[in-house]
């Protein structure tokens, strides 16, 4: 086992829980998954996400979150070091090691655009920019279509991301998501009684819970898979990271299924409330991705105290992106000064602006922001997360891969089994059924 020399530990258990909720939670939960369970048709798309979450992405959680805590280091290293006896380990941590550091890079240069257009919408809420006359429809697509504008918000979101993650400091910022997560879930369970009241929350629930199958399609099921591990920060060993900060091995099965529960119900939370929106003004669920930035503000608008809940959604809104961007350029950073031994400052900078600058075309080219989103969550992040799936079920010792079952040898036993078939047999097929080579079911 390689445990390595001390390293730095989260102050407790719930501190841990809640940064690595605060790493997942993100505008995956709220701006991504309702837009695309409005595409992809709501019921049968949700429950396939679910089951995603359940087989693929709750076991790989497990995984990470070991590897990162038996490992010690950033996610190269620790794939390294629990890989040595096995002739393949060097090469497949290689592999997994270079994925996760494209994935933070390409995600974070759209994801950032996305984080500005929140904080458009907080400057709006603050009344410093006008909405325009029409609503939030014509404000989200005049934003979209002003290049400069998206781009002055994303070089402002880059930039706190990048003094952040060069000073180091974001432990403070996680520590700061441990209050105001739970703020956020307060609003949104706040908005759901107002729907509940107002009307449309049956429609919404009839929407995203009644599952027709027939609606299911090989591109709706794919997305669903990578939204899994997207969402919950998988396969780009952003959880490997965090597991290398975890103090004892007992807690990662349950904080592990912790996370994932907490960012499943957010999700599922933001996406009754904004679809109970959509259907009470008799709209349509499949706008697209400026689906939370057309519904919510009209309902702020609408509603009694609108005025002071625009503020704080957008507020913690942009924080939980916030928290999210520093997870993903701390990874890239992290491999930087790990690997080429480059300083952290220089790391942040340099790679902050190379992300910035991808960002600025994705501000001005919308299409690219579908790109480049396509790209990572249907491809990089699946595969990053097969490869580190075969590494957990296949190359680690008996002793390092059930260290967080405490003994608990059915679950262990329950668990090896999936990761070493379920899970890759589940994305492989999703993969080669998107491809064309696998025809399932109608
Ligand atoms: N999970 C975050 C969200 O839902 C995005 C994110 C942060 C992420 N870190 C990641 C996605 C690492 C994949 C990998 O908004």
């Amino acid at each position: 086992m390689a445990n390595g020399a001390p390293r730095a530990q989260w102050g407790s258990r719930l501190g841990f829980v809640l940064a690595a909720a605060g790493g997942a939670v993100g505008l995956g939960n709220i701006w991504k998954f309702p837009y695309i369970a409005g595409e992809y048709g709501g019921g049968a798309f949700v429950l396939f996400y679910l089951f995603c979450i359940a087989v693929v992405g709750m076991p790989l959680m497990y995984a990470e979150l070991i590897i990162g805590r038996r490992g010690g280091k950033d996610p190269l290293g620790s794939l390294r070091a629990l890989t040595k006896s096995s002739p393949a380990g060097p090469a497949l941590s290689w592999v997994a090691g270079l994925m996760s550091v494209a994935g933070g890079f390409l995600i974070l240069s759209f994801y950032s655009v996305v984080a500005g257009w929140a904080i458009h919408f907080l400057m709006i809420s603050l009344g410093a920019i006008e909405m325009a006359p029409e609503g939030a429809e014509a404000t989200f697509g005049a934003l979209v279509g002003n290049g400069w504008m998206s781009a002055l918000w994303h070089s402002v979101f880059m930039l706190i991301t990048i003094v952040v993650v060069a000073q180091g400091i974001q432990k403070g910022i996680e520590r700061a998501c441990s209050i105001l997560m739970p703020s956020l879930i307060g609003i949104l369970l706040i908005l759901l009684v107002y729907v509940g009241v107002t009307g449309g929350l049956g429609d919404s629930l009839a929407f995203l819970f009644r599952p027709n199958f027939a609606d299911l399609t090989p591109g709706g099921m794919l997305e669903a898979l990578g939204h899994a591990f997207f969402t919950l920060s998988l396969g780009m060993g952003a959880m490997i990271t965090y597991g290398s900060y975890l103090g004892k091995d007992s807690h990662v099965l349950r904080d592990g299924v912790a996370v994932a529960i907490l960012d499943t119900v957010i999700a599922l939370l933001a996406g009754t409330v904004i679809f109970a929106v959509v259907f009470a003004a008799g709209k349509e669920p499949g706008a697209g991705p400026g689906l939370v930035f057309v519904t919510l503000p009209d309902l702020f608008q609408s509603m009694p105290g609108g005025g002071f809940f625009a503020v704080a959604f957008f507020f913690l809104l942009i924080f939980a992106a916030w928290s999210s961007a520093i997870s993903l350029l701390e990874v890239v950073v992290t491999f930087f000064v790990d690997e080429a031994k480059m300083s952290r400052t220089a790391a942040a900078w340099g790679l902050g602006l190379v992300t910035w600058g991808l960002g600025m075309a994705v501000a001005f080219h919308g299409p690219l922001l579908d790109f480049l989103d396509n790209l990572t969550t249907r491809y990089l992040l699946p595969g990053g997360g097969l490869v580190i799936a075969l590494i957990a079920g296949w190359m680690l010792s008996k002793q390092d891969r059930e260290a967080g079952f405490a003994g608990a040898n059915v679950l262990a036993a329950g668990w090896t089994f999936i990761i070493r078939f379920l899970t890759p047999v589940a994305v492989a097929l999703v993969l080669l059924q998107k491809m064309g080579l696998l025809q399932l079911g109608g």
